[in-house]
Formats: C-alpha cells, sequence, structure tokens
C-alpha cells in the first residue's frame, strides 16, 4: 500500500490538492472522480486557491461525482450537486458542460443510475477522490457491496444517516436512499486517492490496510487496484 500519514487534517488536504493539481497540470483534459463531505472541503479550498493565484485551470477538465441522494433537486442545499457548485465549481472555473453530476430528483432512478452508468462507460477517470465513511463505505458502497458493483440505487445504513445529519444544512432527516458509483466503477480508475482524518475514520482505514478485503468493509477492496494512495492525518493513521 502507498500510504503517507500527514501531521494533521490540513497537512494532508494540502498534499491531496496537490497530487490533483499535478494530474491537471500533466493533462489538462483530465477526468476527474469527486467526492463530497466533510473531508474534501479544505482541498476544495486549496484548488480554489491556485486557480485564483493563476497556477491551474480546470477549465478543460471532465468531473464526474461518487454519488447523489435521492429525492432532491440540484439546487436543493443539501443535495451534493449544491455542495459541489458552492464548495468547487462555481469558484474553480470548470466549464459547465463537462460536469457530470447524478440527478437525484429523476422520477425514475433506475433509469437516472442507468443513464449515469452509460456515461461512466464513455469515460475513464483519470483521478478517483474519495473519503470514507465511519462503516468503511466508499462514494455509498455500504457494507455487503461487492467489488463488482455498479452505478445503482442504494439505502443508507443507519450509521451513515446518523454521521451526515449533522452536516445537513435545510433537511431535519437524512435521506434514507441515495445514486452511487458501484465499487468496480471507482476500480475502473487510473489512480485513487483516498484522504481520511479523524479519529473517527481510524478503525475503517485499519480495516482497510491491515485486513483481508471483505464486503463488510468496502474500503478494503481497494487493495485490488495497482495505483491507490492513502493520504492519512495522524488521527486517521493512530491504529496502523
Ligand atoms: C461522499 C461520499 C462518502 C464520503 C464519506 C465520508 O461523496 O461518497 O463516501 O466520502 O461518507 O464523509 P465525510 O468526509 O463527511 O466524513
Amino acid at each position: 500500500f502507498n500510504v503517507t500519514i500527514l501531521p494533521n487534517a490540513e497537512a494532508a488536504s494540502a498534499a491531496v490538492a496537490d497530487k490533483i493539481l499535478s494530474r491537471v497540470r500533466a493533462k489538462p483534459a483530465a477526468v476527474l472522480g469527486l467526492a463530497t463531505g466533510q473531508t474534501p472541503r479544505r482541498v476544495y479550498a486549496k484548488l480554489i486557491d491556485a486557480v485564483a493565484n493563476g497556477e491551474i485551470s480546470f477549465a478543460h477538465a471532465t468531473t464526474f461525482n461518487l454519488d447523489e441522494y435521492c429525492g432532491l433537486t440540484c439546487s436543493h442545499a443539501d443535495s451534493f450537486a449544491a455542495y459541489m457548485h458552492r464548495e468547487l465549481f462555481d469558484k474553480a472555473g470548470f466549464d459547465q458542460h463537462k460536469i457530470n453530476l447524478i440527478d437525484g430528483a429523476a422520477a425514475d432512478e433506475k433509469a437516472e443510475a442507468d443513464r449515469y452508468a452509460r456515461l461512466l462507460v464513455q469515460h475513464t477517470v483519470d483521478l478517483q477522490l474519495l473519503g470514507i465513511g465511519t462503516n468503511g463505505h466508499i462514494g455509498f458502497n455500504e457494507p455487503g457491496s461487492s467489488s463488482m458493483s455498479r452505478v445503482r440505487v442504494v439505502e443508507l445504513s443507519e450509521e451513515t444517516q446518523a454521521a451526515n445529519r449533522p452536516t445537513l444544512i435545510e433537511l431535519d432527516q437524512v435521506p434514507r436512499h441515495a445514486i452511487t458509483m458501484g465499487i468496480a466503477d471507482i476500480l475502473d480508475a487510473r489512480e485513487i486517492v483516498i484522504l481520511a482524518t479523524g479519529q473517527a475514520k481510524a478503525e475503517s482505514v485499519y480495516r482497510s490496510l491491515r485486513e483481508a478485503p471483505d464486503d463488510t468493509c468496502p474500503a478494503s477492496h481497494l487493495a485490488g487496484h495497482g495505483n491507490v494512495h492513502w493520504i492519512l492525518d495522524e488521527a486517521a493513521a493512530n491504529l496502523l
């Protein structure tokens, strides 16, 4: 495993941002796989700074997000689409036409998952950014997800709902369903960078890096990919 442990979340986020910046510098039309949640916020802030300082342009990059809550329109503040626009896209010069998001409000969720799957197979993600759930999920591939899983509608575990509840802006309850890229889709990326910070992630990081791959810890399936870089702060690495 390629694991980097840095003193704190700030340093870990800077290291992840640097990886994204080097990828896009080397290949301006790179396809980026992006995540939401608390963890990547500092990374995105650094990308915005780099654009503001004239160090990089994302105008030619294509993006695919990992997942989206079902039932929320892209204009709902708690949707991952709104998060992406707020935290990154609108401030970093991304081309609207090259941004691919899942429509959580689609009337036919299965058809929306199939549409996204068809788009994904037409691209190869150059760099996939991941966070990890306290239960080891990646994207919304909850425990029980196989390494062969593809884009689909899923039910969120109680643990994930509880972890995400404090992050909601307008909603009282976390939506129970989501559409997510599957583990096989994630493993199709050329390069994967997974960022974990804070003590709450220590156990799932330990299981992913120190135990045999198993569906009960979805991130453990990353072991089957030859180009994964784990970037951790000391708290998330503390059981290793
Ligand atoms: C978000 C996603 C999730 C998060 C994970 C960690 O798009 O796919 O897997 O990466 O739930 O979330 P935070 O960073 O909020 O702890």
